[in-house]
């Protein structure tokens, strides 16, 4: 089959097996070029383990220190004329290549948020691993059926008091815009906690510890987002930061259930990043295009790859202390955070608009990052020619 992007709105509905290969394999190349992490994880539990931050830590925990990984997440099979959704092939490609490296790496391809995945993940570490030394929580999803009330929940993206409008750019286009959005009730906030704050992260913790498959002095990390003044409206101080207040809460109280074990919970603050999440939140895609511009002229960039690289080796397995800021959080969004970058793009955003942007902002880079989560846009691939079908490892079926 000859696999070319077909965008539908903010999602892309095709991906590409060899350029999801070809994506995985560049992130394995960058931590093995960073040589081993010393007192790294060895036997890790990654949730929303197939894109974005959660494979980069999937990959970091495997190839940094030779973790077995199980992986959990959400994705869809390739079907008769259909691809795969890209987390899929990212996770038949990390299969292949930590198997082939003599690493154990296993997938669990289901709703994280449901008891039947949690026992799942449960039966699968007693029968292979005895217990996991780390649990990254990395979750991103507009929906959660709660399994102890039935009831499903879906997250909104809004501002909460007021209507909040500013300015927006369509990244496949380039068309900047002026984006009104309406004010979210209570029941949107509620909801929205619902699925994106720290409950079923909780609820996982538990399990796991009654189970007796949390190594003593346990970690687990979760991924937050705070961001800058501009943005602050429609995500830290919209619904979605409601969540992540939640979510931040929730480390102290699974902080409190791992005490007994020498287990600690944190939140880690990243980077805003391209990732299919990211880009269907209002306003964000044209911060992150005046933010990729600036810190790449700055040296400062990083991707998903080089973000949890660093959380791992300067954050979280140093033989010291994890460094947090005084609400108790890891920032590994400290560069996007720095002054000198925000003030810049707070001074880029005043005169950003269609004609000026693709000189402003890195539009090419966002849109290249975006095909790139699809497998598009990979150099080596030609996208012209039948895609070789990649056959998903065993276990995964
Ligand atoms: P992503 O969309 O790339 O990854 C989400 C993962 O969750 C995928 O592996 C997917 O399969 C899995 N998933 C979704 N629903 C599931 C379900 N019901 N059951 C099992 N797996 C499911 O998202 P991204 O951007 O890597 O986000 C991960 C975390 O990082 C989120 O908490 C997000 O808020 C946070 N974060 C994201 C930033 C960004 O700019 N993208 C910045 C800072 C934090
Ligand atoms: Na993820």
């Amino acid at each position: 089959m000859i696999i070319q992007p077909r965008m539908r709105g903010f999602i892309c509905l095709t991906a590409h097996p060899e350029g999801a290969e070809k994506n995985v394999k560049e992130q394995i190349e960058y931590v093995k070029s960073k040589g081993t992490v010393e007192g790294g994880p060895k036997k890790a539990l990654i949730i929303g383990a197939s894109t974005g931050f959660g494979l980069a830590s999937r990959i970091t925990a495997a190839y940094g220190s030779g973790a077995s990984t199980i992986g959990v997440f959400f994705e869809k099979e390739p079907s008769e004329g259909k691809t795969a959704s890209p987390g899929w092939y990212n996770s038949a490609a990390f299969e292949k290549f930590a198997t082939a490296d003599g690493l154990y790496a296993k997938s669990i391809n289901g709703d994280a948020f449901s008891d039947e995945i949690k026992q799942q993940t449960i039966d699968l570490i007693k029968k292979d691993l005895g217990q996991v030394d780390v649990i990254i929580y990395s979750l991103a999803s507009p929906v959660r059926t709660n399994p102890r009330t039935g009831v499903t929940h879906r997250s909104v993206l809004k501002p909460i008091g007021q209507t909040y409008t500013n300015k927006t750019v369509d990244f496949h286009t380039g068309n900047v815009s002026e984006v009104s959005i309406a004010p979210a009730n209570e029941e949107d906030i509620a909801n929205t906690i619902a699925v994106m704050g720290g409950e079923d992260w909780k609820w996982w913790i538990e399990d796991l510890k009654k189970a007796g498959v949390l190594a003593d002095n346990v970690l687990t990390i979760a991924y937050s987002y705070i961001g800058p003044g501009l943005t602050e409206a429609v995500y830290r101080k919209g619904t979605i930061g409601r969540a992540k207040d939640d979510l931040e809460a929730t480390a102290f109280q699974i902080s409190d259930t791992l005490k007994d074990i020498g287990g600690k919970a944190y939140v880690s603050v990243n980077k805003a990043l391209v990732t299919q999440a990211s880009s269907a939140i209002p306003v964000i895609p044209l911060y992150i295009s005046l933010l990729f511009k600036t810190m790449k002229d700055a040296g400062t960039h990083e991707g998903t790859i080089e973000q949890i690289d660093r959380l791992f080796r300067e954050r979280l397995y140093t033989n010291g202390e994890v460094p947090t800021d005084e609400k108790g959080r890891i920032r590994i969004d400290d560069w996007e955070m720095d002054d000198k970058i925000q003030d810049k793009i707070e001074e880029l955003w005043k005169s950003a608009s269609t004609e000026t942007l693709p000189e402003l902002g890195d539009l090419k880079g966002y849109s290249h990052e975006f095909h790139k989560l699809f497998g598009f846009e990979m150099p080596g691939v030609n996208y012209d020619d039948d895609a070789n079908e990649m056959v998903w490892v065993d276990s995964l079926k």
